[in-house]
């Protein structure tokens, strides 16, 4: 049976398990990459491993998300990052150098490798046939240290694409279609690969910008075939001996297949506050806009921005409209001041900024209340702009070029402009270099870690005790999320890197008086109505529990990622049914009657729980034979560490 180019390279770096869909596999990873509000757990998390350097090919720290470095806290984070890179063989990309994804788009990303990130945008690397896997920071960690990337082998849906792009419609126009016609929820659990006479028509950049907002349809990735237009980009990049050619085997056999004929795809957008909420840009055309923003992960490449600099070339933007152009990568903003470009933007009145994520996580350019603003990046959850009741609109740079022009949304197609469309014009080669900005391993400045006051040890929990008793310390509703448990608002974020401080935050939307009742008791259980821990991927949600000294936590039922992250911490995710939930109070006593260590490794499901030495119940614990030992030994920390000094 022919073979998808996902499965390929799954094959290629399997190293526990069979590539089955559903089934869990364990992967080698080749490469890692996190940013400045990851990075730091997982650079503390990698000490605690005890190793002396990165046992991946590419390990690399970029700091992007919080160039501006508002607090000394930032600072010394980044500081803390440059030395942890130094000390254990990684990249460090220093604060201005430029979004992870595209700078480790432009100096590393190569096609049949495994990519780990700390962050959800990692899958941009497929639009160069690399698989790229968003994870947390501890993955992140224990990959760099050599262990296998543990996920389900993800169903693989093919994206068939036929005939060409109109002009004015552009790469962010098809992620917005896949978007309008299914939702932010179609991906999950699956990979979109890419293939049909269509794939040849898009440049190896604009599959980057498909790949990237896959994130957006919940996919695990996306990926694009590595062919001679990766080959010319490899070629322009100056690393042509990073180019491989990938293909799926003409006869693979795929879970699903979507057919996408891109000659029908007109400029799209999508409305406040939910990037699937995609109408044709006509339909919105005329709402005036205040604020229009170029850049991102998604959008800030040279390419992209080289469309907006030759659509304001000799024009002004409207004058009600701020409009700032964020590069992606410093080797970006170089490129576009060398050819002129930078200066063109300028004189039609453009705020040119440092490379930077910045206003995509309200770190900048937060909206005026009451007001519109448009966007070339990937998200508008509503708030994420920094501003509570904000109006983001997110399309392509064609678009927002268009928008700042008028002062209102604009189809481009409506503007009679003298430029060619879409077919701009690119170098023969990236002559920017961003090689000055990234400090190689060859180059560290720090040989030990330098940590600043307010960068604390990670702590590590004790192997699974077998008498596990204690009290409900809190029973909360159904849907608590990820942001109850630690909210990310900056008071709270500032201290990611020293979890005793941070866990004093726990559940305080819930009630305030928890982390300290928490502390006091020395060990209890958590009870939670459904969906508990549901939201983000954020792993501080489960560390600090653990810091507290949470033994398990008792659900209805838990969101997926989170229970993995309870499982990776060490805190047992326990289901009981709606009457077990509802007879427990808030300071009830309670006994896990079983051994727990016999139950958890012996694979029973199964466990009594006994409440105030009164009544009995059940509890479940869902969890496989790998997810079992993390759980015994006290977590994948402790439970890595210990291989690694077996071995
Ligand atoms: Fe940065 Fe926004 Fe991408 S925060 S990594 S530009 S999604």
């Amino acid at each position: 049976m022919g073979r998808t180019l996902t499965e390929k390279i799954l094959e290629e770096h399997l190293v526990d398990g069979e590539v089955e869909t559903g089934e869990e596999v364990g992967i080698e990873v080749d490469q890692v990459i996190a940013h400045d509000l990851t990075g730091t757990m997982a650079w503390l998390q990698f000490e605690a491993l005890g190793l002396d350097e990165v046992q991946v090919d590419v390990a690399g720290q970029h700091c992007d998300h919080q160039t501006y470095q508002p607090d000394f806290k930032v600072s010394d984070d980044h500081r803390f990052l440059r030395s942890a890179a130094g000390t254990y063989g990684a990249y460090f990309a220093r604060p201005g150098t430029g979004i992870l994804h595209q700078v480790h788009k432009e100096n590393f990303t190569a096609p049949g490798k495994t990519l780990l990130g700390a962050d959800s945008h990692t899958p941009t690397a497929g639009g160069l046939g690399c698989l790229g896997i968003g994870t947390g920071g501890l993955d992140v960690a224990t990959a760099m240290g050599g262990a296998p990337y543990y996920l389900d082998v993800p169903e693989v849906v093919n994206v068939r694409l036929e005939g060409e792009l109109p002009e004015w419609s552009t790469a962010k126009d098809v992620i917005l279609e896949l978007l309008r016609r299914f939702s932010v929820k179609a991906g999950v659990g699956k990979v979109f690969e890419y293939t049909g006479p269509g794939v040849e028509s898009l440049s190896a950049h604009e599959r980057t910008v498909i790949t990237n907002m896959g994130t957006e349809l919940g996919a695990t990735t996306s990926i694009f075939p590595s062919d001679e237009r990766t080959a010319e980009f490899f070629e322009r990049l100056g690393r042509p001996e990073d180019y491989v050619e990938l293909q799926p085997d003409e006869d693979a056999e795929y879970d699903d297949e979507l057919v996408v004929d891109l000659s029908e795809i007109e400029p799209l957008i999508a409305r406040p506050s939910m990037p699937d909420n995609v109408v044709p840009v006509r339909e919105v055309a005329g709402t005036d806009t205040d604020q229009v923003l170029v850049g991102s992960c998604t959008n800030g490449a040279y390419e992209d921005i080289l469309p907006v600099a030759k659509m304001l070339d000799g024009r002004e933007v409207a004058k009600r409209v701020e409009t700032i152009v964020a590069p992606g990568s410093k080797q970006a903003s170089e490129m576009l001041a060398r050819n002129g470009f930078t200066a063109e933007l300028m004189a039609a009145g453009v705020s040119v900024s440092e490379a930077t994520c910045g206003a995509c996580i309200g770190a900048g350019h937060v909206p005026a209340s009451d007001s519109v603003s448009v966007r070339t990046f990937n998200r508008n959850f509503e708030g994420r702009s920094g501003m509570e009741d904000d109006a983001v609109y997110l399309c392509s740079p064609e678009v927002a070029a268009a928008t700042a022009l008028t002062g209102e949304i604009t189809d481009p197609r409506d503007l009679d402009l003298d430029v060619d469309a879409p077919g701009f014009e690119m170098p023969d080669s990236y002559i920017g270099t961003s090689e000055a900005d990234l400090i190689m391993p060859d180059e560290a400045v720090d040989d030990e870690l330098v940590k600043g006051p307010n960068i604390d040890e990670v702590p590590l929990k004790d192997p699974l005790g077998a008498d596990l008793t204690g009290s409900a310390l809190l029973k909360m509703p159904d849907n608590i999320t990820t942001d109850h448990v630690i909210p990310a608002t900056q008071e709270v974020s500032v201290y990611r890197s020293n979890v005793p401080k941070l866990s004093e935050f726990t559940l305080k939307r819930v009630d305030e008086t928890f982390a300290a009742r928490a502390m006091d008791a020395d060990g209890g259980f958590l009870v939670a109505g459904e969906n508990y821990g549901q939201g983000s991927s954020r792993e501080h949600a489960a560390l600090c529990p653990m810091y507290l000294g949470i033994h398990a936590v008792f659900a209805q039922s838990f969101a997926r990622i989170h229970k993995s992250n309870l499982i990776n911490f060490g805190l047992l995710p326990l289901t009981i049914d709606e009457a077990t939930y509802e007879r427990i109070d808030q300071g009830d006593d309670i006994e896990i009657v079983d051994d727990a260590v016999e139950a958890v490794e012996g694979g029973r499901e199964a466990l009594t729980i006994r409440v105030n030495d009164d009544w009995e119940a059940t509890a479940r614990l869902d969890a496989n034979e790998r997810e079992r030992e993390l759980l015994a030994a006290g977590g994948k920390l402790p439970h890595t560490r210990q291989q690694f000094a077996d071995a």
